[in-house]
């Protein structure tokens, strides 16, 4: 069975954590991830002063000793996974080409495709705040059958032909821009990049198993042994391309319906879902974010929680909780039966807040007037939101020492999850798990209600 791990929110919930919590718990033989690229990136803090962010090897793989997936609808970056491999190696000793395998049919991203994030960014009349790692035009160039795909890697005839095509393409459509004037101020060199992008193709090419996925999960799944996956979403539902802020969102299926896709299963392989939410929001880039906290309480979320992005550095705005917003991330869901949330960052409040009330987000207002508990996208047409006060749900004492009144607190704010949710289906989701810090094993499980 697949099970899979995704973010409820606009990504960022701190999945990469989680993910190792639930591979130690539950020792998962195999860890995967099946969509986006290396806009995403998955702190993980092993103590010691040992921490990475992973962008594009599944989170686990970092352990050592698990077969590491990469699923159909990723898009690799050849350089930036060779250096994340060298990383990974150099810092935690763990060579992750042993185990890993990388699907035929991901997309390769190249300098080119960067470009093009320039190139729109510089052009959009409204801009998306991409994180400028070439997404877009690698999915985009995908659906036109203009991009060089992980197969054409293992060959190098094939390659030469692929990658010939996709720059013709692609210098055909910089042709109508000014690039020296748009890429001014950047530090992005085409030619440089292009020959770090060579190195690195040579080095998948020599070191990277690159397989039929769908065929490899097919026969993981037949022995006892590699039966187990726990599957690792990258970003969040509402930055899904369907289902997500359209046109705010990133280029792929970050709900559970792409892990389909993403790995070749079928239904009766899909097992448990798990979702992460943080107890408040983040958002970075474009497009509406309609919790959006007051000014000096995000400055001081964006202080407690580290909310910079792990690919880009850009500082995250933060927002209220938005009952709306994770009611939607479970409706969406709701046919693949009751959602496991694990609530991330339980352990941030600012100490500044602590003797204030928070407020929480339980309904939206719409253009037409309307009051809605439910999510209506796009999110430009809601024109407020109904807040309520609710307590702080960190007290001045350490939850991640998991002193039981520290817990008790945060059920707090977990019985006023259920309470507003309760008109919900019965067993549409369950609170498991709650994340109290970085760390792996920062966490403890919520007893069954
Ligand atoms: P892209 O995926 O780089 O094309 O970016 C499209 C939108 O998705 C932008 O608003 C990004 O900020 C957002 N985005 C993409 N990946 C992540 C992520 O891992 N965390 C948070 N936001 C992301």
């Amino acid at each position: 069975m697949v099970d899979v791990l995704l973010g409820l929110q606009w990504g960022d919930e701190g999945k990469g954590a989680r993910t190792l919590d639930l591979i130690m718990r539950d020792d998962y033989p195999v860890t995967v991830r099946y969509n986006g690229g290396p806009n995403a990136g998955h702190s993980l803090d092993f103590g010691n002063g040992k921490t990475i962010a992973v962008h594009v090897t599944p989170s686990a793989a970092t352990l050592g000793g698990i077969i590491s997936l990469m699923g159909n609808d990723m898009v690799v970056d050849p350089y930036g996974f060779y250096t994340e491999a060298r990383d990974i190696l150099r810092i935690l000793g763990v060579d992750i080409t042993n185990n890993s395998f990388l699907s035929r049919e991901a997309g390769i991203i190249s300098p080119y495709q960067r470009l093009f994030d320039f190139i729109e960014e510089s052009i959009a009349f409204e801009k998306i705040g991409t994180t400028g790692k070439g997404i877009a035009a690698t999915y985009g160039g995908y659906r036109e059958r203009k991009i060089v795909r992980a197969c054409d890697v293992v060959d190098k005839d094939n390659f030469r032909i692929a990658n010939q095509h996709m720059i013709q393409r692609m210098q055909t459509y910089a042709k109508n821009f000014d690039i020296p004037k748009i890429l001014e101020g950047k530090n992005f060199d085409l030619e440089a990049e292009m020959v770090k992008y060579y190195h690195a193709i040579e080095w998948m090419h020599q070191n990277i198993k690159i397989v039929d996925m769908n065929k490899k999960v097919q026969d993981l799944l037949r022995h006892r042994k590699t039966s187990k996956f726990l599957a690792e979403g990258a970003q969040g539902v509402l930055l899904d391309i369907n289902h997500g802020d359209y046109p705010y969102v990133t280029s792929s299926n970050t709900c559970a319906f792409g892990v389909f896709n993403g790995l070749g299963i079928g239904h009766k392989q899909f097992g448990k879902l798990y979702g992460v939410t943080k107890p408040y929001n983040t958002k970075v880039g474009g497009g509406e974010f309609i919790c959006e906290m007051s000014t000096d309480r995000e400055l001081l979320f964006q202080r407690d929680g580290n909310e910079k992005g792990a690919s880009t550095g850009r500082p995250r705005m933060c927002g209220y909780p938005d009952m709306v917003v994770l009611r939607h991330a479970i409706t969406i869901h709701r046919g693949f039966g009751p959602m496991h949330i694990i609530v991330s960052k339980a352990d941030i409040y600012p100490s500044e807040l602590l003797d204030k009330p928070m407020l929480a987000v339980v309904a939206h207002k719409h253009r037409d007037g309307s009051i809605s508990k439910e999510l209506r996208l796009p999110l430009k047409d809601i024109v407020g939101v109904v807040t309520k006060e609710i307590a702080p749900w960190q007290a001045k004492y350490d939850l991640r020492k998991h002193n039981e009144n520290d817990c008790k607190l945060f059920d707090n704010f977990l019985n006023f999850v259920y309470e507003e949710l309760s008109d919900l289906p019965k067993n549409s989701f369950v609170i498991d798990i709650v994340g109290t810090g970085p760390q792996i094993g920062q966490y403890y499980e919520q007893p069954k209600r």
